[in-house]
């Protein structure tokens, strides 16, 4: 049979990603007409509005402002979906999937949410969707996870996958300020939107904490069985203690799985300094995994960007255009899935940092120690200092525990007339445990 020489591409959209898609297809074309073996052409891309100026130069009749123009376009081999949101997103990728062509996608939403019934929808339309630039940006991840890691049973991941959050925390580490401060700076740089809630409230670290999970674990969790507490509650005075513990502090997205049950999870942790993911600062992301068979992997680098999101999005393009060209049916080649129970977090096993005030008085730490002791909650460092006139701020760090007795304990000691003030509770990732 006859190979293939061309390979059209539809685009849903021409933001930041769409234009760092276009403009690496043309900067590497050559390179990769050799690595699929067809050129690969941009057909047409969808656009709210046709007249609007662009940066990069393309005939007008390239654009529509039309979706059928490319779902039904009979010569359009796959569609690149680079729109955002879930809708109408969802829906035209759901259309291109029963035309019986590819979809390539960087959409974390609409995967984290929709993404069991896009993979069967593939597989009963003998195509598929490749997802690599929605969890990680340019860093590869969903691949060696998929294939390359494929005889490993994963049973805990551990990452920093919201660059934001990461920016912001480095900041006010580093430097002093306020997180209002460096929230400020991220929204300037355009790391943060200026509504930041997506990222600030962990949003977007739980997408892509349910796409880790697909691939690591065979089941896709839904959000609301994921566990969100984001960065606002972080202050240079926590991070000042975290340091002098031996700590720094991340949002990290955790899975792990516990007696055959799933725990995913988004939320601050102090950080060992000598863990692998604490040297990973600024804008730079990370996920850190364990294979029973690899050991230990880390993978590094920038999470977001144009160039860096279409260096995954256009390597899925290719590995589809290869696909075609040599007629492999690619349906073959999708994710397992199957559901597995939830652990409710309140069953997780933890170790908490608490900041609070109290009154300047006897008792007061006799008071502290018999409630956690009542909840077996069990002390590993305390620190206590003098604050302002009359009280005293104490900081401390548990022992594992479950986590509903941790907070059982909390409660009660909220309610302590010799406490004044709980100013943060955080989770903790002891010595070489990721948990
Ligand atoms: N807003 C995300 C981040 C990038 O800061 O990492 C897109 O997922």
């Amino acid at each position: 049979m006859e190979q293939q020489k061309e390979i059209r591409l539809g685009l849903l959209g021409m933001g930041t990603v769409g234009t760092g898609v276009v403009s690496l297809l043309h900067r590497n074309g050559e390179l990769m007409q050799k690595r699929a073996g067809c050129t690969i052409t941009v057909e047409k891309i969808l656009v709210r509005d046709t007249s609007h100026p662009r940066e990069i130069a393309y005939p007008a009749d390239k654009f529509t402002s039309n979706p059928e123009d490319i779902i039904d376009h009979p010569e359009i081999d796959l569609v690149v979906e680079l729109m955002g949101g879930i809708e109408p997103a969802r829906q035209y990728m759901e259309r291109a999937l029963k035309a019986g062509k590819g979809v390539i996608t960087a959409n974390k939403d609409v995967i984290a949410t929709h993404g069991e019934e896009l993979l069967k929808l593939a597989r009963e339309n003998r195509c598929n969707i490749w997802f690599e630039g929605s969890v990680g940006g340019g860093i590869p991840l969903l691949r060696p996870l998929k294939n390359c890691l494929a005889a490993n049973r994963v049973e805990k991941f551990l990452g920093i996958v919201n660059g934001t959050t990461n920016y912001i925390l480095t900041r006010m580490e580093w430097e002093g300020i306020s997180f209002e401060d460096a929230l400020r700076d991220a929204q300037d740089l355009g790391f943060a939107e200026s509504d930041p809630t997506n990222d600030v409230d962990g949003w977007d670290a739980a997408y892509k904490v349910v796409i880790l999970g697909g691939l690591s674990f065979g089941t896709f969790v839904s959000m609301e069985n994921i566990y969100m507490q984001g960065i606002r509650g972080i202050s240079f005075r926590d991070l000042q203690y975290a340091r002098e513990l031996g700590y720094t502090i991340k949002l990290v997205a955790v899975g792990d799985t516990v007696e055959g049950r799933v725990s995913l999870r988004v939320h601050p942790v102090l950080l060992p300094l000598g863990h692998p993911l604490a040297a990973v600062y600024h804008e730079y992301n990370a996920l850190f995994l364990e294979g029973d068979a690899v050991g230990e992997v880390m993978f590094y680098g920038k999470g977001a960007g144009a160039f860096p999101t279409a260096s995954a999005v256009v390597g899925d393009v290719i590995e589809a255009a290869c696909g075609k060209v040599h007629q492999i049916d690619s349906s073959t080649m999708d994710i397992q899935l199957s559901p597995r129970p939830v652990l409710p977090m309140g069953e997780m096993v933890s170790s908490f940092y608490l900041r609070l005030q109290a009154y300047d008085r006897p008792g007061v730490f006799a008071a502290l120690a018999s409630t956690f002791g009542e909840h077996q909650v069990s002390l590993d460092m305390i620190i206590q200092k003098r604050s302002d006139e009359g009280t005293a701020e104490i900081v401390l760090i548990t022992h594992r525990v479950k986590e509903d007795n941790f907070w059982a304990a909390l409660d009660k000691i909220s309610g302590l007339p010799d406490i004044s003030k709980v100013f943060s509770v955080f989770r903790v990732i002891q010595g070489g445990s990721q948990r």
